[in-house]
């Protein structure tokens, strides 16, 4: 078995960067030279990940403008020589088969998960949240490869999971589980809950890879639901009928969401690339200075 699918739900209406995202989609929002979303699908790419479903707002062309072709553009750098920048803006064409699928009302990401029912067609599929980016580390197994080698070995949903500090407890979904086999089991989950009602230090996060079963109960959980429906209640029914793992991993996670994720994420980056490491260094080494 191989998990060849993967879902990212990047339709939210990504209030918390508000007024940047009144136009621009939350998963397009640059970090350093990319749009956040490539970062992502490049992720899914080097997991072994063969076709792609991003879901979208009604009317978001630009997400899908971005891994098209660009006729003008493509045809002036190649008539000016640009060959690098010319591969750079065909390789957001190239990296694999991607669909959008509309979520018509941003209700959630239980609703967004919903749209993707058809495009995962009874297979465990790989979900990638559009706002995370995740860099692997040197030495150790990407978080995603690690995710979908869990499900093939266990049978079962592997969520992406990480100690939390402090009140951080209170922005992630949190979970009580037991070791078993060197793996995290999980019996019981809350979302976002206030620090005295967390059931351990464990926050789950934005990567998973997810028993096709989730549909009954997404839909089961958004039924008759008028505010937002979190992922939470379909975990928690895999959790006592398949079973469901937290997943921890070992790469470097910026959450694009939050302002100081996205600082901190343009300034890895930017340290990243030879050609302006040392120029971006400089310029942090004076500002601490005052
Ligand atoms: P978030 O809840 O963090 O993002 O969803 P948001 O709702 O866009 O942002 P805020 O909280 O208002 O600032 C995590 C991911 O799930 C997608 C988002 O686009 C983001 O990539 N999402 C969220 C959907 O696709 N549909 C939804 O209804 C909600």
């Amino acid at each position: 078995m191989k998990i060849k699918k993967a879902v990212i739900p990047a339709a939210g209406l990504g209030t918390r960067f508000l007024p940047a995202t009144k136009s621009v989609p939350k998963p397009m929002l640059p970090v350093y030279d990319k749009p956040t979303i490539q970062y992502i699908v490049e992720e899914a790419v080097s997991a072994g990940i063969e076709k792609v479903a991003i879901i979208v707002s009604p009317d978001c062309d630009v997400i899908k403008n971005h891994f098209s072709v660009n006729k003008v553009l493509e045809d002036n750098l190649l008539a000016t020589g640009k060959k690098g920048l010319y591969e750079k803006a065909i390789n957001t064409r190239t990296l694999c088969e991607i669909e959008y699928i509309i979520q018509p009302v941003a209700n959630g990401l239980a609703g967004a998960l919903l749209m993707a029912e058809d495009f995962v067609a009874g297979e465990p599929f790989a979900m990638l949240l559009g706002d995370e980016i995740y860099c692997k580390k040197d030495g150790a197994d990407a978080c995603l490869k690690k995710l979908c080698d869990e499900y093939i070995l266990t049978g079962a949903t592997q969520v992406a999971s990480t100690e939390v500090f402090g009140d951080d407890i209170e922005k992630y979904g949190n979970f009580d589980y037991t070791e078993v086999d060197g793996r995290l089991k999980v019996h019981n989950l809350v979302e976002k809950p206030p620090i005295n009602e967390a059931f351990s230090n464990m926050g789950s996060l934005g990567r998973a890879v997810i028993s096709p079963s989730v549909f009954k109960y997404l839909r089961e959980s958004i039924e008759g639901a008028t505010t937002e429906v979190y992922l939470t209640d379909a975990y928690l029914a895999l959790a006592h009928t398949e079973g469901l793992y937290a997943c921890p991993f070992e790469d470097t996670r910026y959450d694009i969401g939050d302002k100081v994720g996205f600082i901190k994420a343009n300034v890895d980056f930017a340290l990243k690339d030879k050609k302006h490491a040392d120029e971006v260094a400089e310029y942090i080494k004076k500002l601490a200075k005052t």
